[in-house]
């Protein structure tokens, strides 16, 4: 069996196949569009991509409320355009994950319209019902402010039945082994059809018991997630789920599984919340106290890193003044926030477009230990539309060039607007113009994914924050087989003076070299090294010297 950790040192990319390229002229991007940017994302240095859902559905939720798991929605292309998709990513050395979303169907899907039909349906069992309103059912809504209510009466079935999202998004009752099957079924199907894994949408809801009678604080079934890995390393040894699951460190052991018999990868949520506090406070105290917390990990799992996501930035985990001082550097009116615990813009105009800002906080991602996952545009610096609800502000079609609608169609009316006017309209943002200007975020981009391949200490290794007087400045050392890296990053906007002590103690620590541009560092006579970091400022160093070449071709 295939058992290759590919994930631990890889650049995951993810898009939505309806807003990244369309190729047939109908405003909406489908798989051969995709295909023809293909050698756009090796050439940026990705290595798998992350595709959001694209299966049938009536697509009231962006896809995430499917109608059909085994079939590709006809506006984005067919199977056959799927298969084709995988090879040509293959092909490229592109791996593909896509979204797994299982906690709920849509209400369109044949499952539910039999279930609500008739009592005796096969499917009835495959829903959560209750006779009456539960006590909770204004409780536990994921889109406050949008969403009322847990449970809906349903005419059809007589009965409530239970949405942990929107009402169309019925949830399936995934404590049924017959539902659990139908899981490994679908997870078999695409695993046939040439992806590498899933992204398991809402983790902790598909483990959790649901019902009427469950209270506030339902049971969570982990040992679910060890049937699903098992199945697909069975299947396929080198497949992985990364799981969405915005939950407290002290359960991601749970996730993981203590012997890493449970999930690959999860999305680490609390270094993502810490990191924008940092950003916007200039204070890398919290960041560095939740690099801590979820340290841990199984010696086979790995975090997913991010920065934005085609989510809110959900901020909901941190202290009230700490989300209050992240709303108001980044997202202060309340146009710009969303379900009373998030910012729902794209990262860009949150940080003013600096490209400087931008490559500090891009930095800061691919340092973080663990595999960074970056969203389509943002290589570029995409802005947002306000003017759109809800998190389709940020999910408008890829600028690609300064052509009409961004050059992601031809037709006039793409599915969601391109963005067209102001600073971030596309043309001023777009990839063509920015492929031919050497010092682009784009080509700052490829460059630094090039980098962070280079150095896979940071995925594969072990880490440690070094102690700094000057809160503004996270340093990180990372220790993998005998070399070591260090990451300094000043967060303010002024610039700072720190000394460093490396720790290593030997002759090991007294050279920095610097991995981005050539001023190295010599340690002074206490082995301390003094950096002068411009504001927003970033180091990449290998320590101990020009010998680490020759030392990894040792081991
Ligand atoms: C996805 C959302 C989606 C929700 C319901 C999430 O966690 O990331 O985009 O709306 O699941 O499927």
């Amino acid at each position: 069996m295939i058992n290759d950790l590919w994930y631990k040192n890889a650049v995951i990319y993810c898009l939505s196949v309806e807003t990244f390229m369309d190729a047939n002229g109908d405003g909406v991007g489908d798989f051969q569009g995709l295909m023809r940017r293909l050698d756009y994302l090796a050439g940026l240095g990705v290595t798998a991509l992350w595709l959001m859902p694209f299966q049938r559905s009536p697509g009231r939720d962006d896809g995430y409320d499917v109608s059909d798991y085994y079939a590709v929605d006809p506006r984005y292309g067919t199977l056959g355009d799927f298969v084709e998709f995988t090879h040509a990513a293959k092909q490229r050395g592109l791996r593909v994950l896509i979204d797994l979303v299982v906690n709920h169907t849509s209400d369109q899907h044949p499952w539910f319209q039999s279930a609500r039909q008739d009592p005796a349906s096969p499917y009835r069992d495959w829903y959560v019902w209750s006779d009456k309103k539960p006590k909770n059912a204004d409780k536990g809504m994921v889109f406050p402010g949008v969403q009322e209510t847990t449970w809906t009466w349903d005419d059809k079935a007589g009965a409530f039945y239970f949405h942990r999202f929107y009402d169309f998004q019925p949830d399936l009752n995934t404590a049924n082994p017959l539902v659990q099957a139908e899981i490994l079924k679908i997870m078999g199907f695409w695993i046939q059809l040439g992806v590498s894994g899933f992204r398991m949408d809402a983790a902790p809801f598909v483990i959790s018991a649901k019902g009427p009678d469950v209270g506030d604080e339902p049971a969570l079934d982990y040992d679910m997630l060890r049937t699903f890995r098992e199945f697909l390393q069975w299947r396929q040894g080198d497949a992985i789920v990364l799981c969405e699951a915005n939950v407290l460190p002290d359960t991601d052991m749970d996730y993981f599984g203590d012997d890493g018999e449970r999930m690959q990868m999860m999305f680490n949520f609390q270094v993502n919340q810490n990191l924008f506090y940092a950003l916007a406070s200039a204070d890398t105290r919290p960041l560095a106290k939740a690099l801590k917390a979820t340290a841990k990990k199984s010696s086979t799992g790995q975090w997913g890193m991010f920065l934005r996501n085609h989510d809110e930035l959900d901020l909901g985990r941190l202290a009230d003044d700490q989300r209050q001082t992240v709303f108001q550097a980044f997202g202060p009116d309340p146009g710009m926030q969303l379900y009373d615990r998030g910012i729902r813009r794209r990262l860009a105009p949150m940080l003013e477009g600096g490209q400087r800002r931008l490559e500090l906080a891009y930095s800061l991602l691919f340092t973080m230990p663990g595999t960074p996952v970056i969203r389509y545009g943002d290589e570029i610096g995409m802005g947002d539309d306000l003017s759109l609800p809800e998190r389709n502000c940020a999910r408008t079609p890829m600028q690609w060039s300064g052509e009409p609608q961004g050059g992601f169609t031809k037709s006039d009316k793409p599915v969601l607007p391109v963005i067209a006017d102001g600073p971030y309209g596309f043309g001023h943002v777009n990839a063509a113009e920015q492929r031919r200007q050497p010092g682009s975020l784009l080509n700052w981009t490829e460059r630094i994914i090039r980098m962070r391949k280079e150095v896979p200490e940071i995925g594969w290794g072990t880490f440690e924050v070094l102690r700094l007087r000057d809160p503004a400045v996270l340093a990180v050392r990372y220790a993998w087989r005998r070399n070591h890296v260090l990451c300094v990053h000043n967060l303010s906007h002024a610039p700072r003076e720190v000394s460093i002590d490396v720790g290593l103690g030997d002759e090991d620590g007294r050279l920095l070299v610097n991995l981005l541009g050539d001023e190295h560092s010599r340690a002074d006579e206490r082995g301390r090294h003094t950096l002068l970091l411009e504001a927003y400022g970033y180091r990449w160093y290998r320590i101990g010297g020009l010998d680490y070449l020759l030392r990894r071709s040792e081991i």
